[in-house]
């Protein structure tokens, strides 16, 4: 029955994780999946996900379901930190949202609401994008295309071809933008930058559906989500994927939401009925565990605090490993320009390391890197960095 059937080839990143976690070399380093590393090299326990979970855990009792959306408190939380209180106040009513399994769980219930309502629209990511952005979208149904977004030649964003590309396209196309610390090539766009792209967009009356899995990573959690506030307060209508798995440290209990503000609450009204449908015929709800953490932090003002602050030491920490990368890299091989390393940001950098350059990382050296030439900052530690700074040398200089 099932013969024809071909191997799925496997996701670039995920399929990556799974060779670093069976290499056997003590000192393997891992650059691959976005995962924040601490300085240990162990993806940490918030110390506000560790002050609520026990309790959660022993009032937990039995597990009704969920209603379909989430937890309304969970939903409301999310929505009035991604879009700040004072514009959550502004909004209400024409902003919904739904708990989601993780930002791939809300991207999905956004595309097959949107392959039900926009059926013929054509969905755009950026040129290159997180593997699952296209996957998603074409799995869903779509076309997917691109717009031009990375400038190898100055290792940040070509933001003359991204506009250009979004002047040309057809009204009602879908727009995957990454608000900030752009997954895989860490360029991000300007405050003013934003400001253009939010003009064109209302102009040709796109749909903009911003991903936002590393909000606080960049500049600060207010800072991040700037492209998502220049959007609703130019009266944008958008959809918005968010993740906790990063920025709570919370990756298998998969946590997210898909957020939608909209023209009034009569429109919004029905998008969160849409969302609905999706869900339901999808997974049918959310469970329950992962949203009551992030629930109980985020509406607890002085957990809230911590949370913030432990953010705040995560983003800190990859930019210090930034500094020493870049400081390596320079003092053994002077003539490389390895100055993106500072000037992209949050977890990723775009190393420009060809394929063949990642393997004899990973066969020589026991460093994984993701084959594009992503590396995730977080891998570094002040154990690892001289050695992967060496390493990068070598296959770099070669
Ligand atoms: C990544 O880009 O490495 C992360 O978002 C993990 C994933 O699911 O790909």
């Amino acid at each position: 029955m099932f013969s024809h059937l071909p191997l799925y080839a496997g996701d670039p990143i995920l399929s990556l994780q799974q060779a670093y976690l069976a290499e056997t070399r003590a000192d393997k380093v891992n650059l691959g999946i976005g995962a924040y590393q601490d300085a240990n090299g162990a993806i940490p326990t918030l110390r506000s996900v560790a002050a609520v979970r026990p309790q959660i855990a022993a009032d937990q009792g039995a597990t009704p379901y969920l209603p379909i959306a989430g937890s309304k408190t969970y939903r409301d939380a999310v929505t009035e930190l991604v879009l700040g209180s004072e514009r959550y106040e502004k909004v209400a009513g024409r902003a919904v949202a739904i708990q989601s399994l993780g930002g791939s769980g809300a991207l999905k219930v956004g595309c097959d609401m949107l392959k039900r309502h926009f059926p013929d629209s054509e969905v755009f990511i950026s040129a290159p994008s997180w593997p699952n952005h296209q996957a998603i979208f074409e799995t869903g149904g779509f076309k997917v295309g691109s717009y031009r977004y990375f400038d190898a030649a100055t290792n940040g964003v070509d933001f003359d071809g991204m506009l250009a590309d979004l002047q040309q396209m057809p009204a009602r196309s879908i727009v995957i933008l990454h608000p900030a610390c752009h997954n895989p090539t860490g360029a991000d766009l300007t405050r003013a930058q934003w400001d253009a792209v939010v003009k064109v967009v209302a102009e040709r009356g796109l749909l903009p559906f911003l991903d936002m899995a590393y909000q606080g990573f960049a500049e600060g959690i207010d800072a991040d989500a700037y492209a998502v506030h220049a959007m609703v307060d130019a009266g944008v209508s958008l959809l918005l994927s968010v993740s906790f798995s990063k920025t709570f440290s919370l990756y298998g209990e998969r946590v997210g939401a898909l957020v939608a503000v909209c023209d009034d609450a009569d429109v919004a009204r029905r998008v969160l009925s849409q969302m609905e449908m999706s869900i339901r015929a999808n997974y049918s709800s959310p469970p329950t565990f992962g949203g009551r953490i992030v629930t109980s932090v985020l509406t607890d003002a002085a957990l809230r605090k911590d949370w913030k602050s432990e953010v705040e030491e995560m983003r800190t920490r990859m930019l210090q490993m930034r500094e020493r990368l870049h400081a390596g890299m320079k003092s053994r091989v002077p003539s490389l320009d390895v100055d993106y390393l500072l000037t992209q940001r949050g977890m990723f950098s775009y190393t420009g390391l060809n394929p063949a350059q990642v393997e004899r990382l990973r066969a020589d050296h026991g460093i994984y890197a993701v084959g594009s030439g992503r590396i995730c900052v977080a891998g570094l530690r002040d154990e690892n960095v001289d050695r992967v700074a060496d390493a990068f040398a070598q296959v770099m200089d070669d």
